[in-house]
């Protein structure tokens, strides 16, 4: 049975109603890691792993909700919103929390979610549910609220109810992915430019290192301080400066004696991986994709050696997957100390080198490696709608 299916099945189990069905895709970045946050470039896509939504409004309060991946319930009232030990509700009463700060008037509503996007994976499961119910309850209400609205609404649920100060990357990508394009967005402007990506010889392959060192969240935390660290000392000189966006290579030089080597490191990284990204942008206007991926192998590089963020497993999976001339580039993906790697790799290809890298990596590590050959898709939609389910 497919997956909106058997998400719809059990929502009529439980709620004995027709829900609206909606889809919110996980997603890939295909350069320009870490530099959201410092208000340069990243070139995600959304991609065809996805958390399904099933969901009605009611006339009370209440919020009903079923995670079908865990089996498990949840229910709190609207005006009654408690951090949960539990976890996996909060994702969701964050974006209630949000909508209700933002003065937006609405009920309580019946939902079960659940989908196939793997959970620490770094292919943004939590976006997906923020932005997913965003899009959900904007649309059961007819509350208005544009497209990049929800894309802040839900970036600010993960801020400060989650408690995960993660850039605008992820929830963007969420809601305007389109078929078969990536995305640049400029996280300074909020300006974005498209670019088909769909190419009947390349794939791009996720391996998933299936390990999460739990040194993910203080380790991003931290480098975000490390790159303010820097702006402040350039800006206590250039009062213009406000983020790395704004420091060219050759101004950081200049300052390098006067900031400490480690935070000099990390801001040469992001300073380099903007440039890079315009490189890659380049390159794919014209489908060169060798040297596109080429500059993927050297934001690993940068990421692994310069910014500090990546792990064993993943240096090993980037390097397997560079034995194969027909692998044109990879590197970690997301924000580090585990999840997956990305790689372009020639179709004709893609199942010698899984094999080997499986082979390779269980023998080193004693762990499986899962791999999966992802399809650029939309953002969160509409799939199904019946008429009485607003109602
Ligand atoms: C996580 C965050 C994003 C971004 C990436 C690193 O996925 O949620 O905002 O910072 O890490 O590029």
């Amino acid at each position: 049975m497919k997956l909106s299916n058997k998400i719809e099945k059990k929502f009529k189990e439980i709620f004995q109603v027709d829900p609206v069905i909606i889809r919110s895709p996980g997603r890939v970045n295909l350069i320009g890691e870490h530099t959201d946050y410092n208000y340069g470039f990243v070139l995600p896509a959304a991609i065809d792993m996805a958390i399904y939504f099933a969901i009605s409004s009611r006339s009370d309060n209440l919020c009903k909700l079923f995670a079908s991946d865990m089996n498990e319930s949840f229910e709190f009232a609207i005006d009654k919103i408690i951090y949960s030990e539990k976890g996996w509700p909060n994702y969701l009463m964050g974006v209630v929390d949000q909508l209700k700060k933002g003065g937006y008037r609405f009920s309580g509503f019946n939902c079960v979610f659940g989908g196939d996007i793997p959970i620490g994976a770094g292919l943004s499961s939590s976006a997906a549910v923020e932005a997913g119910l965003a899009f959900a309850l904007n649309h059961l209400y007819n509350l208005e609220i544009d497209k990049l609205s929800l894309v802040k609404i839900a970036q600010k649920a993960e801020n400060e109810f989650v408690g995960v100060n993660c850039g605008i990357m992820d929830q963007y990508i969420n809601i305007f992915g389109e078929r078969g394009k990536v995305l640049r967005i400029d996280c300074r402007s909020l300006e974005i430019e498209y670019f088909p990506f769909d190419y009947n010889n390349i794939s791009i392959v996720l391996f998933n290192s299936n390990v999460s060192h739990s040194l993910a969240s203080s380790e991003y935390n931290q480098r975000r301080k490390e790159c303010s660290a820097g702006v402040e000392i350039i800006k206590s000189e250039i009062p213009q400066i406000e983020s790395l966006r704004d420091v060219s290579i050759g101004l950081l030089e200049e300052f390098k004696n006067k900031i400490e080597p480690v935070v000099y490191q990390r801001c040469k990284y992001v300073v380099e991986e903007d440039l890079r990204l315009l490189k890659a942008c380049d390159a794919l206007k014209i489908h060169d994709l060798k040297t596109f991926g080429s500059l993927m192998s050297q934001t690993h590089e940068g990421l692994s050696k310069d910014y500090e963020v990546s792990c064993e497993e993943l240096d090993y999976l980037v390097e397997l997957t560079k034995e194969n001339p027909k692998v044109y580039g990879s590197r970690m993906m997301g924000g580090g100390f585990g999840g997956c790697t990305i790689s372009l790799i020639e179709n004709d290809v893609i199942e010698e080198v899984s094999k080997h890298v499986m082979e390779k990596y269980k023998q080193k590590f004693n762990l499986d490696v899962n791999i999966y050959v992802t399809k650029i898709s939309s953002g969160t939609n509409i799939i199904s709608i019946k008429e009485n389910a607003t109602a």
